[in-house]
């Protein structure tokens, strides 16, 4: 993991209470380039720091749909909306559905398209949720409640390399085989179903080892999360698939924040813009190599000094966006 994204995550277990304040707002708007009349989606609305911004461009006449697998948060954004209910449509489900949820709500190709990746400061801050290895609460992680497998489940029941390999690859822990052993070995005299006792658990294996910087159960809690939402897999469908409703000169903007996400993004949108994605010499390459979009971020945008010095959280974040042509 980069070091930026290790301080990113410190930080905002550091701030606990802190709202969700939307990253990359100004950069994400001035590329969407909202029109009065148009039709936005926002296919992880969360808090709605982004959409409202977005509602207030687009009137009048204008439609946004905003998507997000978690309730909570949908509730909490459609409170925060209610002045532009009428040019709102909600849809509590995976983004992974998006080519079904429009193919029901909108009947012309779409001017833009936001994600904005990962987890929310509230999922996070929220110890309820069961996503920081601070609280001891039960082990949970789920963005989406009605899912029925938690952290705690894939703690307790994937085998040993199941485990390791999870740890390896979402949390480029490179002491996952230790750590999937002591979770093992600790879970044989008691199941392990609270935060800080997974978090206990990681941290006597650095102790053996030694660390220094975040804290030793930061990799293991990512690997969890990623894990249990599967925040992974579909992405780079769901940016092809998502490109496929957008109108000639809509765009899509989408916010990563940790390399193993933004890494899918930028090969999708390449392959979308008509470039190479494989590692074949050119000779040997079969990429299809026809643009149908335009990168509008040849490289990924970041947050400017302004935006870090206000929200260290956003330090992280990736913006990569692309024009339908
Ligand atoms: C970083 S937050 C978005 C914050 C939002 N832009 C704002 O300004 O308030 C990411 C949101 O995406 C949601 N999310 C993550 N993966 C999702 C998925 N596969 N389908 C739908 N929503 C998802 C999370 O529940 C979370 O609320």
């Amino acid at each position: 993991m980069r070091a930026a994204a290790r301080k990113n995550m410190t930080d905002q277990l550091r701030n606990p209470g802190d709202e969700h304040m939307p990253v990359m707002l100004e950069e994400a708007l001035d590329l969407l380039q909202c029109k009065p009349g148009g039709i936005y989606v926002d296919a992880t609305i969360g808090m709605g720091g982004h959409a409202q911004a977005i509602l207030e461009r687009i009137q009048p006449g204008g439609q946004l749909i905003g998507i997000d697998r978690d309730k909570d948060s949908l509730e909490k954004a459609q409170a925060r909306l209610k002045p532009f209910a009428r040019n709102l449509r909600l849809v509590h489900d995976n983004y992974k559905n998006l080519p079904l949820i429009l193919n029901n709500l909108v009947t012309r190709p779409v001017d833009g398209i936001l994600l904005d990746l990962g987890v929310s400061s509230y999922q996070l801050l929220s110890p309820e949720r069961g996503f920081s290895f601070q609280s001891d609460v039960m082990l949970d992680m789920r963005m989406d409640r009605t899912q029925q497998w938690t952290a705690a489940d894939l703690v307790n029941k994937l085998s040993e390399s199941e485990l390791a390999d999870i740890i390896y690859r979402y949390g480029e822990e490179r002491l996952s085989r230790r750590i999937a052993a002591a979770i093992v070995q600790e879970r044989g005299r008691a199941p392990i179903t609270r935060c800080t006792q997974l978090a206990e658990i990681v941290s006597r294996v650095f102790k053996v080892r030694g660390h220094r910087g975040i804290h030793p159960a930061t990799r293991t809690f990512q690997a969890l999360r990623i894990a249990v939402n599967e925040e992974l897999e579909g992405l780079e469908e769901l940016l092809s698939e998502g490109f496929g409703f957008l109108k000639t000169g809509g765009r899509m903007v989408v916010i990563a924040f940790h390399s193993l996400e933004d890494r899918i993004v930028k090969r999708a949108f390449r392959r979308l813009a008509g470039q190479c994605v494989c590692d074949a010499p050119p000779e040997l390459c079969t990429c299809p190599r026809q643009a149908v979009a335009y990168l509008m971020t040849p490289r990924p945008m970041t947050p400017g000094p302004k935006e870090l010095a206000s929200n260290p959280r956003a330090r992280s974040a990736r913006l990569r966006s692309l024009e339908r042509i």
